[in-house]
């Protein structure tokens, strides 16, 4: 086991009935806010009203950037960097998914340089993140960890880029967890919010290290908690019980705890994000796509105990059977769950993606010679697990 250091100081309110404390979180960091949402979930469910009024108690100054895309742009980015500088505010509030805190992490970077935000995701300047205004969220979905994690991800539709970064600057320094406010989202977001927690966990879990049994337990749990509560919580969108389990597993796939001694390189999320910059596809919907073939395409001798393991004790695939069998029916099992349980596309022409791009998306997604991920990958590996996805 690899040595560690483990910091997340995010402090997290969990459940119903926290917004009474939103005001003096706020306060701490100053008297002006930006708040960051993006196309008007928000608004539609109440939220807005009851997040603006807490502010107006505590006597802070109120600004807004609505409008923050999934898939969130470097112009939005922009704006937001400028009405921080404009308006000399002191913290950020984010109030919704992935994609609204994500924005307002680089918004809160950008807002303390003088040079163009994108600076620091183009792979070849890289520009320091230094620092970053103080970010407090209300989550609204629960998928990409981003409430409690150190990376953000920007798409640059000029370039075709979507690039992500991870800087301790960029943590949330207080997130509200109400499961409530997940209650509204639709049966295909929470399928792709399953999704995409499920990839983060098994971007760790396939592993050739076979050292960690503490974590592989608690990987698995979290695993056995996705796929026990997202149906639920697809068949009763209120029910409390499915939505708490799923934002909290959310936030532990990705808050660096199950890095803890690994080697930590990822598969799918960087053939993913080529998805996503270049169709603009919803993530989670994207990984669901890539996972089970990637797992088809890595499988080999060396890397058949991982998957002996994840069928055993994930999908309770009887440990008698021959462990190629057990492998090829844990592919099954996930590739059961995303598609039939979850009622997600199987295949990236369904999603209207057809193979104009792979050579271009598979280059950029290796970045370099190979992937170092579970298997590592080169381009030509990339582009045959996207042909995979054809059909
Ligand atoms: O924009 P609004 O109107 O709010 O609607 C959103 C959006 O259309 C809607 N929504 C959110 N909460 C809702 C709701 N609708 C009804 N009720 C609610 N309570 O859902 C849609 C998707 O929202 P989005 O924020 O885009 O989803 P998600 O949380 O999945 O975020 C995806 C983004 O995060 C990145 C992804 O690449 C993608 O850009 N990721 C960020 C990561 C991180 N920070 O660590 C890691 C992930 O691997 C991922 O790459
Ligand atoms: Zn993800």
């Amino acid at each position: 086991m690899n040595d560690f250091i483990y910091h997340i100081p995010t402090k997290v309110y969990f459940g119903r009935d926290h917004l009474q404390h939103l005001g003096a979180e706020l306060k701490q960091f100053g008297p002006r806010v930006l708040m960051t949402y993006g196309g008007g979930s928000i608004k539609r469910v109440g939220l807005y009203d009851r997040v603006v009024q807490a502010v107006r108690e505590a006597g802070l100054e109120l600004y807004e950037l609505p409008g923050i895309e999934p898939n969130p742009r470097i112009g939005s980015v922009r704006e937001g960097a400028r009405l921080c500088k404009e308006h000399h505010i002191d913290v950020l509030l984010a109030v919704g998914g992935g994609s609204t805190i994500d924005a307002t992490k680089f918004i809160a970077a950008g807002a303390c340089v003088d040079h163009d935000p994108w600076d620091f995701l183009d792979l070849a300047k890289r520009a320091p993140i230094e620092r970053a205004l103080p970010i407090v969220d209300i989550l609204t979905l629960s998928a990409t960890g981003s409430e409690m994690d150190t990376g953000g991800v920007i798409s640059n539709p000029e370039t075709h880029d979507k690039i992500g970064r991870l800087a301790p600057q960029l943590l949330p320094r207080v997130s509200f967890l109400d499961p409530t406010n997940t209650f509204t989202v639709s049966r295909f977001q929470t399928a792709c919010g399953a999704a995409d927690m499920l990839s983060h966990i098994i971007e760790v879990y396939f592993t050739t290290q076979h050292d960690l049994f503490m974590l592989d337990c608690f990987m698995e749990g979290l695993m056995k908690t996705i796929i026990r509560f997202a149906p639920v919580a697809m068949a009763e969108p209120e029910n409390y019980e499915a939505r708490a389990n799923l934002m909290w597993t959310s936030s532990w796939a990705i808050n660096g705890f199950v890095n803890g001694g690994k080697t930590k390189a990822w598969s799918c999320h960087p053939m993913e994000h080529e998805l996503s910059a270049y169709y603009d596809i919803t993530h989670g919907l994207g990984l669901a796509i890539l996972t089970p073939r990637w797992m088809e395409y890595c499988l080999d001798d060396e890397r058949l105990p991982r998957y002996v393991q994840y069928g055993v004790n994930v999908f309770g695939i009887d440990a008698s059977l021959p462990p190629i069998e057990i492998a090829r029916k844990a592919i099954a099992a996930t590739a059961h769950f995303l598609y039939d349980t979850l009622g997600l596309q199987r295949t990236l022409p369904e999603v209207g993606i057809d193979d104009t791009h792979f050579a271009t998306m598979a280059r950029k997604a290796v970045g370099g010679d190979a992937l170092p991920g579970f298997k590592p990958l080169r381009q030509a590996d990339v582009e045959a697990i996207y042909r995979m996805c054809m059909a």
